[in-house]
């Protein structure tokens, strides 16, 4: 058999079936934007941070949370699925959506991967930061390496309801009940409601401090497989209402296997780039891999991140736009030719869009085609830069992904 390994920060892993890591993607591995000193992941992940070590201690000199901003991005699929409760069948498990190194190894999809591990370490209050890999689509908001906060606070029954003193010895936090909309099965209604508040008035102050007072913001009702119940968290932003964050009250299994069955819990997660892009007003995710000097140094010894606003080094270039059409073969997936375009891509590609698909009547072939958009975030483009590229993505769909060009 052709046994083939793939290596990655010293060590050596087994392909398999499964194996969709390309070198393009393993490039961004230990890139650690978030801990690059003035870059604007970075001095947001330091204002996150410095908030919830300012707002809750443990005693008068210890922070509550236990920060971690450096595990690896390399997990199990115990540790980003299973530990958290992710169903074998789930779709968040397809290959189509993930960066597997092998069956058991992938790319985390998510720092909740990291939950189950921290948690049985006896932690009962931490924030993980790192960066997450995901298949998707290509467009100045996606990017297949993004960066997220997770929070995770337990209590305790003391903890929980330590301000109704009088009638402590009745309240309990767990019952042989019912699930409802706004309760797990095993939980009290008041434990379960002290805790979503708890987690609502955490991060509305959040908020609050990046953004200031005013702004505007609303609960939605979301759904994760690990927690009950789930809530998103929309920001108003520029004329849009924009989804911040997922968070909810932790499955209880979760704590349970975990060993902190004595207490109730709730977790969030956050993406980085897009509270940056928001907060800094950077039109389009691709900048915050820019090296250049000039995006860089709009950050480079900021104070406060209230006062930056971003200039892009390039106003109003339109973009090149260019199409391509393709029979495509049965198993095909566009995030098969998004990864394509990813791999090939020199930085100049600012988005694509299935424009038109069509099955034909007759010989029942599926037809795809996709606009390219080619526009650089900081220099003009040369027709000729778009056409070896176009070329170069067009000669490789054909062999690699077994399409039939239509040019
Ligand atoms: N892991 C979720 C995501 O990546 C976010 C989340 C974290 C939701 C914790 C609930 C609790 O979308």
């Amino acid at each position: 058999k052709n046994q083939k390994n793939v290596v990655i920060q010293n060590q050596a892993y087994q392909t398999d079936e499964w194996t969709n890591v390309s070198p393009k993607i393993l490039s961004y591995l230990g890139k650690n934007l978030h801990l690059k000193k003035d870059h604007p992941l970075c001095l947001i992940k330091d204002s996150i941070v410095e908030h919830f070590y300012s707002k809750y201690m443990k005693s008068t000199r210890t922070p509550l949370f236990a920060v971690f901003d450096n595990f690896s991005p390399v997990v199990s699929t115990f540790q980003n699925f299973d530990s958290m409760l992710v169903r074998k069948d789930h779709v968040s498990r397809a290959k189509s959506d993930n960066y597997y190194i092998n069956e058991s190894t992938l790319l985390r999809a998510h720092t909740s991967a990291h939950e189950h591990d921290l948690l049985k370490s006896g932690l009962d209050a931490f924030i993980v930061v790192g960066d997450v890999y995901r298949r998707d689509t290509i467009d100045s908001s996606h990017f297949p390496v993004f960066h997220q906060i997770e929070g995770v606070r337990l209590f305790n029954k003391k903890q929980l309801f330590a301000k109704s003193q009088d009638s402590y010895n009745e309240l309990k936090i767990f019952e042989d009940g019912s699930l409802y909309t706004d309760k797990q099965a095993c939980h009290t209604l008041e434990a379960s409601k002290l805790v979503e508040m708890n987690l609502k008035q955490t991060l509305e102050d959040l908020v609050c401090d990046l953004f200031g007072k005013d702004v505007v913001y609303r609960w939605v009702d979301a759904y994760f497989p690990f927690t009950h119940p789930s809530f998103e968290m929309e920001i108003f932003f520029g004329g849009e209402w924009m989804e911040m964050l997922g968070c909810g009250i932790l499955q209880q299994e979760i704590l349970n296997t975990a060993g902190a069955k004595d207490s109730i819990g709730w977790a969030f997660g956050l993406g980085l780039e897009r509270l940056a892009m928001r907060l800094f007003n950077i039109p389009d995710i691709r900048y915050f891999w820019c090296q250049e000097d000039a995006f860089l140094s709009q950050f480079r010894g900021c104070k406060n991140i209230k006062d930056i606003n971003f200039k892009p080094m390039l106003s109003n270039q339109p973009p090149v736009v260019n199409d391509m059409s393709f029979w495509v073969p049965d198993e095909f997936c566009s995030n098969d030719f998004y990864d394509l375009v990813r791999s090939l891509d020199t930085g100049i590609i600012e988005s694509v869009i299935l424009k038109d698909s069509f099955v034909h009547p007759k010989t029942n072939k599926s037809s795809h085609c996709y606009s390219i958009f080619y526009r650089h975030t900081s220099r003009p483009l040369t027709k000729t830069e778009v056409n070896v590229l176009h070329n170069d993505i067009q000669t490789a769909v054909v062999t690699q992904l077994n399409v039939v060009g239509r040019w």
